[in-house]
Order: C-alpha cells, then sequence, then structure tokens
C-alpha cells in the first residue's frame, strides 16, 4: 500500500518540487517506484502554463480514475499549480480524485496521504477528496533537498517562491503567490550537503532569480543580493558549475554582468526570456523593458564573455501581435541568433489579463510563426555547434546515454555531448574532442590527460584544426 509514482508536468521548478516531495514521502517509509503501473498511490504533479499541459493532466487521471473499479484502494493525487489555479472545481471534474494539495503546501502531502490510508484501513467510508489549497507563511523554506542517498551529480536548488510581476498573459503570480526568498545561508547549507554528497553542478531556481531577496537583503559593494549569493555558491568545494534560470530582463544590471567574468564557476550560458521583440508587444503584454535595452543586455554580456551562450523564452500569437510585431521579433531573434529557445504559442489562461484582450490569433498563424522561429533556431544552433568541431570541451559526464554504450554529459554552455566513456567518470569533467556535430548533440573522444586536471576555467575555443 506505499508504493508511489510521481508524474511531473512542466518546468525545472515543479521537478525540483517533486523530488522534495519524493524525499519527504521516502522518509515516511513510503517507496517511490518509476512507473504508474506498480504504483499504490499516483501523484500527478501538475502544470497551468498554457491550456495543454493541463488537458494532459486532467486526461491522465481520467485514464487513471478506471483503476479504481478494480482496486478501490488505489489513491490519485493532484498537486501543484493546476491544483491552485482550478481549485475544487477539479473534483466536480474528476470526482474520484482522492487528494488536491495546492503549491505551498507540498509538504503537507505525508501527512494526507497518511490520513487518508489510515483511514482506509477500515475506518468507515472512503473520505471525500482531501483539500489542502491554503497559502502558508515560509512555505519556501519547506521546499529543500532532503536526504537523498542517490548521489546526483547536477541538483536543481530553489532559491525562491512565486512571482510579483504581472505579465499579462501569465497564471505564474496566481498559481504560485508572491515572491518570497529563501535566506542565504540555508540555500549555502543545502549546497554544501549536495556538494558532500558528490553534486558537481547546481541550478537556481526562481521565477525571476535577479530579484531574489531584494527586500530582504540590503545591496553590499553594489552587488544585489542575488549576486551575493552566487559569490557565496562560487566558495563552496566540490561545486564546479553553477547555472541558474530565469533572470528578467529589468534588473539585470552590471554586477550580474560581471559575475559572468568574475566567478568561475558560473557558466557563460544565459537563458533570458524576451516573449517578444516588438515595443508594442512588449507594452501589451506588460514586460517592462525595450528590446533595445534587451539588445544591450545581450551586448554588455557578450563583450564581458565572448563565448556567451543565449537561450530565450518566446510567446508567439499574443493577442492583437500584426505580422510586423512578428517581423520585429524575427529580427531580435536572427540579431541575437539564439543557441536555445523554448518558442511557446500563446494560450489563453482565463483570469490573466491578456484572455480578455480582443484579436485572438488564429491557430494557423501561431503555427506559421512557431516553425518560422524553430526554423531560425535550427539554424542558429546547429551553426554555434559546427562551430565547436575540431575544438576541445570541457564536459560533466552526467551517466550513460539511453540507448548504446555511449555517455551523456553537458559543455558549461549547455551543448548536450556523446562520447564513449566508463562508470567511473559519471560526475566527472573531462575534456573532449569534438569531432561531430549536429543541431542538437556534439559527439567526440575524450581526451585522457585533461581528465585529473582541476581547471574550471572555460576552455578556449580555437580551431585547433
Ligand atoms: N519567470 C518564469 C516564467 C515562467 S512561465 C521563467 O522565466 O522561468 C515560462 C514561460 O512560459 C514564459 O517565459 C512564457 O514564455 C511562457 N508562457 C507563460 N504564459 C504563457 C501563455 N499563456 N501562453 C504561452 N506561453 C506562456
Ligand atoms: Fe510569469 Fe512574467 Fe512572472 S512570465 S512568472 S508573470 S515574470
Amino acid at each position: 500500500m506505499n508504493r508511489v509514482y510521481i508524474k511531473t508536468y512542466g518546468c525545472q521548478m515543479n521537478e525540483r518540487d517533486s523530488e522534495a516531495v519524493a524525499a519527504m514521502l521516502r522518509g515516511r517509509g513510503y517507496s517511490m517506484v518509476d512507473n504508474e503501473f506498480d504504483a499504490d498511490v499516483v501523484l500527478l504533479n501538475t502544470c497551468s502554463v498554457r491550456d495543454q499541459a493541463e488537458q494532459k493532466a486532467i486526461g491522465k487521471t481520467g485514464y487513471l480514475t478506471k483503476r479504481k473499479r478494480s482496486n478501490p484502494d488505489f489513491l490519485i493525487g493532484i498537486m501543484g499549480c493546476m491544483a491552485q489555479n482550478r481549485g475544487t472545481e477539479l473534483i466536480d471534474k474528476l470526482p474520484d480524485l482522492d487528494l488536491l494539495v495546492g503549491t505551498q503546501k507540498f509538504h503537507a502531502i505525508p501527512d494526507h496521504l497518511d490520513n487518508i490510508i489510515a483511514t482506509q484501513k477500515g475506518l468507515g467510508p472512503r473520505p471525500s477528496t482531501v483539500v489542502d489549497l491554503e497559502e502558508e507563511e515560509g512555505s519556501q523554506n519547506t521546499i529543500r533537498q532532503h536526504i537523498s542517498d542517490e548521489r546526483q551529480v547536477t541538483a536543481f536548488v530553489s532559491i525562491m517562491q512565486g512571482c510579483n510581476m504581472n505579465c499579462a498573459f501569465c497564471i505564474v503570480p496566481k498559481t504560485r503567490g508572491r515572491e518570497r526568498a529563501r535566506p542565504i545561508e540555508e540555500i549555502v547549507d543545502e549546497i554544501e550537503e549536495l556538494a558532500e554528497k558528490g553534486t558537481k553542478e547546481v541550478t537556481l531556481l526562481g521565477q525571476i532569480v535577479n530579484s531574489y531577496g531584494r527586500r530582504e537583503i540590503p545591496i553590499r559593494n553594489k552587488k544585489s543580493p542575488f549576486v551575493q549569493l552566487l559569490e557565496k555558491v562560487q566558495d563552496i568545494k566540490g561545486i564546479e558549475r553553477i547555472r541558474f534560470t530565469s533572470p528578467h530582463p529589468r534588473g539585470f544590471r552590471q554586477d550580474l554582468v560581471e559575475a559572468y567574468r568574475d566567478l568561475s564557476k558560473l557558466c557563460e550560458y544565459v537563458h533570458l526570456p524576451a516573449q517578444s521583440g516588438s515595443n508594442r508587444l512588449l507594452k501589451l503584454m506588460n514586460r517592462p523593458y525595450s528590446r533595445e535595452r534587451y539588445l544591450e543586455i545581450v551586448d554588455s554580456l557578450r563583450t564581458m564573455v565572448p563565448n556567451v551562450y543565449f537561450s530565450t523564452d518566446i510567446i508567439v500569437g499574443f493577442p492583437g501581435e500584426t505580422d510586423a510585431d512578428f517581423e520585429d521579433t524575427c529580427d531580435l531573434f536572427k540579431e541575437v541568433s539564439f543557441d536555445m529557445a523554448y518558442i511557446f504559442k500563446y494560450s489563453i489562461r482565463s483570469g490573466t489579463p491578456a484572455a480578455e484582450m480582443g484579436d485572438q490569433i488564429s491557430q494557423e498563424v501561431k503555427e506559421s510563426r512557431n516553425q518560422r522561429l524553430l526554423g531560425y533556431l535550427r539554424e542558429s544552433s546547429l551553426s554555434r555547434n559546427e562551430s565547436m568541431v575540431g575544438t576541445t570541451q570541457e564536459v560533466l559526464i552526467e551517466g550513460r546515454a539511453k540507448r548504446g554504450e555511449l555517455y551523456v554529459g553537458k559543455t558549461r554552455g549547455y551543448r548536450n555531448c556523446l562520447m564513449p566513456a566508463s562508470d567511473r567518470l559519471v560526475g566527472e569533467l573531462v575534456k573532449m574532442k569534438v569531432d561531430r556535430a549536429t543541431q542538437s548533440t556534439l559527439y567526440g573522444d575524450l581526451i585522457l590527460s585533461g581528465i585529473d586536471e582541476t581547471d574550471t576555467q572555460p576552455v578556449s575555443l580555437s580551431n585547433s584544426n
């Protein structure tokens, strides 16, 4: 009765939250399984950013409830953003749901499951759905890495919760609540613990990481609280690489640009959501920066770190997006020549300002704009990867590839690598000579003499051919 499977939809923050829930459940004697068929309890950690993600989770729940007919003890829970966004309305749709838990109550899940299982053991009729959707002060501090014995070569660390911006299209402020930062010391403790267990790379997570702690922590030496945090993480022994996602163009100041020069562990890969390249649209989206400012940030980073990599989020088909607006986005896209991009077709989120705007864009137009940007991305990503053929790259080996004999790893610029290696090298920084590139992957061989070097500086991109 205690085998749990957690299925996660959506972003890295959700993955992070699922890991924390799994760790808490393990601590209570539950065992985690990796597929729904072996589980007595299935928990769906849901996403509400686009309608499609909600529909998937609703469909999955409907499908799972069929199993209850033959096995009434089988339990199903929905947690996270969709629980918060749709609330008890979900129970009308899915009356067989056992548990509905919001984004500030993940830590309460073990108690709820214990209680549900106890009542099931013959102590009366099946209780109605357990609902826990309240806000909770301090909940950002309950999502931390609990002891997991398995070594994680790379780990996500949540540094804050919530978002105070009001982008016209976005449901996140509703699902995740107001911005709340975790104290620096607690984040550092968590990362030290991870490092002791062998973690080499951490990704700091928040909706707008560069506004981390701005109300709680004073600026020191002209450095924002976020940069102060990065400096502390830089000093943690054992950690070799630092990443974060996502910063916001607003508040991306010189101290953060300089951090890329000064902090050797900070990887030169910047995910900087643009959403649009049209100033008119940025205004309608309530994004407080211009395309000129966005490009200025890109330029200042390129000046500081010439081989920096850029990634972005773009929405196509926001209400009222004209051909001219979209051309502006294409121009920005080509000008930056993104190495990676997440392109989203606008999805109406009820309760957000954009849902009320007239002039919704047709599915066909969204699709064709999507395809055009994907085309540009293919070109820029492939040409970036091809430029690395013949160079030597520092790669962190993460494990065996899903298929075949090769091992997978990533460069500091977040490029996927495949190479022959060995189990002994998992979690190690190695040097790989790139001999072939596709849009998504670099292939090559290890340069064995480089393995024991502790040098964490980016390797030079000079072409050795
Ligand atoms: N601040 C977060 C954003 C979370 S939402 C971050 O930067 O990580 C992730 C992305 O989903 C957004 O950047 C946006 O591009 C996209 N998105 C948000 N709402 C959307 C909607 N209604 N339709 C389509 N895409 C959306
Ligand atoms: Fe959403 Fe905008 Fe915040 S995209 S998460 S409201 S910065």
